[in-house]
């Protein structure tokens, strides 16, 4: 029998919204952050990756919804699969094409879901048998917040200090709590500084010390939040952590300002309708966008309450997701 020379698979992952926020990395290559993270897989969103690994192929390729991509956004990929292949001994070069069903100005990275796709895929495709552990560590080489796509529901990333030790694990499946993400839109342009020279800049905000030595207690009042569904606690902690997070950016040199006079409008808003007694917190990552959290039988009320502010361009709505897996 001859040994197979071509080997395909098709994954799919969503993105996720921080719960505690990831910001400032301790080893930019291998993305080893500083702090540990919490977040929730946004259901309905999705990245498809189909990736085949041939010895007919000669160098990498990489097209996303149909546009060929060289440069940065290949040298990711590669880096996420130089590790798998040499994980496997499969020295093979491969051909990807990944196509997200969200706009790319809808506000929502695509790198989390990107990355956990592509590693989610790479492994299967090699038939390597291996851990969601070890897959979200493979996705973490290619952005950081991937690591978190590819376990299930709501996860949280170890930081870890190396490699080994640095990887996302599911705390509860995405049925545990009928969580919903309204993701109000005000700015469907690209940000001026992405994430990846973001966290290079966080060290230098004199607030970051405090942000990160403060951030394991957060995470564990996060977590207890989620696990005993507690409303009230995760309103109060993750936006404490998006308003560290915001005051570390804004204070780092050169500054990075991401909100705009929209986004503010809807914090006081969403600030207002709590003092009203409406169960909403809002949560922010690194745009004008705003993610407002609430359980799935206030969305209704939470929307029509905040549809009609100044700015808001669109309103997704989704809800706690799956990790990744094949199609
Ligand atoms: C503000 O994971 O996008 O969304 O590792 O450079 O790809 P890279 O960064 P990325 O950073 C996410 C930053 C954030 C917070 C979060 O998702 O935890």
């Amino acid at each position: 029998m001859t040994e197979r020379s071509e080997y395909s698979a098709t994954a799919m992952a969503s993105p996720n919204i921080a719960f505690i926020k990831y910001w400032g990395n301790i080893n930019e290559e291998l993305r080893l952050p500083v702090n540990g993270s919490l977040s929730m897989n946004l259901d309905g969103l999705a990245t498809t990756t189909r990736i085949k690994f041939s010895p007919v192929f000669t160098e990498d390729s990489l097209e996303i919804n149909g546009n060929p991509i060289q440069g940065v956004g290949l040298g990711r990929v590669k880096t996420v699969l130089n590790a798998i292949r040499a994980d496997a001994g499969k020295p093979l070069f491969a051909m990807v094409s990944s196509e997200n069903n969200f706009p790319s100005g809808a506000g929502i990275a695509s790198s989390a879901s990107a990355f956990a796709a592509l590693a989610f895929a790479a492994v299967n495709a090699l038939g390597m048998r291996v851990s969601t552990e070890r897959i979200s560590r493979f996705a973490r080489l290619g952005s950081g917040s991937a690591s978190r796509s590819v376990p299930d529901g709501f996860v949280e990333w170890f930081a870890g200090d190396s490699d080994e030790s640095s990887f996302a694990s599911s705390i509860a499946g995405a049925d545990h709590w009928n969580l919903a993400d309204c993701v109000l839109v005000v700015s469907d342009g690209h940000k001026k500084t992405g994430s990846t020279e973001g966290h290079k800049l966080a060290a230098s905000s004199p607030l970051q010390t405090a942000r990160v030595a403060d951030a394991p207690r957060r995470i564990e009042i996060c977590r207890r939040a989620i696990l005993e569904r507690d409303f009230g606690q995760l309103t109060a902690i993750i936006q404490l952590d998006s308003d560290l997070m915001h005051a570390v950016m804004m204070t780092s040199q050169p500054a990075l300002f991401y909100w705009t006079p929209e986004t503010l409008r809807i914090i006081e808003s969403v600030r207002n309708l709590q003092m009203g007694g409406l169960p909403v917190a809002y949560t922010i990552d690194a745009g004008p966008n705003v993610h407002l959290i609430t359980e799935l039988k206030n969305v209704e009320q939470v929307i029509k309450a905040v549809k009609n502010l100044d700015g808001i361009i669109q309103i997704l709505r989704t809800r706690a997701g799956k990790g990744a897996r094949l199609v």
